[in-house]
């Protein structure tokens, strides 16, 4: 299966993973044959992507790195934890327990499925709505930051203390008016500001609730700092930002990159990156180098060009090797000749390295459609 953008849709392919909305609510089952009327709805709704079966890779199944539920289950306590946190002020202290002692079992969950998965790479994209992005995001910033403290040997409860936090990180987001977080425009000069905001409205949202500990106080008020003193909101140097706000700080802005936003559409991994590379200075060098052995920089079913003329379709990444995918090759760069199909694992064939993407709009028919099954 491929990941296919909206605008690149045809009636009859179809769907390869289930498609939810707002809400958790399924819009297509996995299995279902694309109609122009599914694709016209699917556009109204935002969406930009669809998981489709593909004729290139038809034997490959993209895995997300929990399951389905699990990031589904998270999605819907984030989004009731942070509204039901700005909402219920006022509210008993024991409903707070609760919520936490909800949110401390679901972490167990996520913590144990990524201690137990041995290929701990990132190969799938979430497809969100515009309108949930905080609490998807928030899912995500906590899946990407424990995989990198299970990589920093961080215990157990350190996992989960960072996953409660990155869960929490954006909390402060619930009170930045809507339309100033979703405009896609360029900001105005108080509109930014009042974003910035967001690291002390979180912390002034929980601080007196005694239920949450230092790392996930840290995490909310420090996660935009950097280390080289250019974040906010307090501008903090690298010696006064604890490892916890610097390992979410990178998994946020990489997912923030990835992801689409109201006034751009997500980057490819590999730009996401490249960007990050250029921006290297604000983060923790051993926490970045480890973050990036767990993505890929070209997804499973990414279709790149290789410095060896030839053009192929990623069919596996190995953990620690962001740009040395195995890649499935269909044709050749100059002409778009179809060739016979064989695999080559780019760690092993050293000499030849991807230098390109293709989307597929890119490419003539015959080498989208070609049937490798
Ligand atoms: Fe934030």
């Amino acid at each position: 299966m491929r990941l296919v953008p909206v605008w690149a849709l045809r009636p009859g392919m179809r769907v390869a993973k289930k498609i939810t909305g707002s809400g958790g609510a399924v819009l297509l089952n996995a299995g279902v044959k694309l109609e122009m009327e599914y694709i016209q709805r699917l556009k109204k709704l935002n969406i930009r992507g669809v998981y489709v079966h593909d004729n290139l890779i038809p034997d490959i199944y993209v895995e997300d790195v929990i399951l389905d539920e699990t990031r589904e289950k998270a999605v819907s306590l984030v989004k009731d934890t942070l509204t039901g946190i700005k909402n219920q002020e006022n509210k008993k202290y024991t409903h707070f327990i609760s919520v936490k002692k909800e949110l401390s079992n679901l972490l167990d969950d996520i913590v144990g499925q990524l201690l137990s998965n041995k290929n701990l790479t990132v190969n799938l994209s979430d497809i969100r709505y515009t309108d949930d992005y905080t609490f998807g995001h928030s899912v995500n910033v906590a899946v990407l930051s424990i995989m990198t403290g299970i990589s920093l040997g961080m215990s157990r409860s350190a996992l989960k203390d960072i996953g409660l936090g990155a869960f929490l990180h954006d909390l402060g987001k619930v009170v930045v008016p809507l339309n100033i977080l979703n405009k896609p425009d360029r900001l105005f000069e108080d509109e930014r500001l009042e974003i910035e905001k967001h690291p002390a409205y979180g912390l002034n949202l929980i601080k007196g609730r005694q239920l949450f500990n230092g790392p996930t106080l840290s995490i909310i008020y420090k996660h935009h700092e950097r280390m080289n003193g250019a974040g906010y909101p307090q501008g903090l140097n690298g010696d006064d930002i604890e490892l916890y706000p610097r390992v979410c700080a990178v998994a946020d802005v990489y997912d923030a990159l990835v992801s689409d936003r109201p006034y751009r559409p997500g980057f490819m991994p590999h730009k996401a990156l490249e960007i990050m590379e250029e921006e290297s200075t604000g983060y923790d060098l051993n926490v970045m180098q480890t973050f990036y052995h767990h993505i890929s920089a070209y997804p499973v079913g990414t279709i790149i060009g290789l410095t060896n003329e030839l053009i192929g379709v990623v069919t596996h990444n190995t953990h620690g090797y962001p740009y040395r995918p195995r890649v499935r090759i269909i044709c050749a760069r100059e002409d778009f000749a179809p060739l016979e199909s064989y695999e080559i694992d780019l760690l092993e064939d050293l000499q030849v390295a991807v230098d390109r993407v293709y989307h597929d709009h890119e490419l003539p028919e015959h080498v989208i459609n070609r049937d490798l099954s």
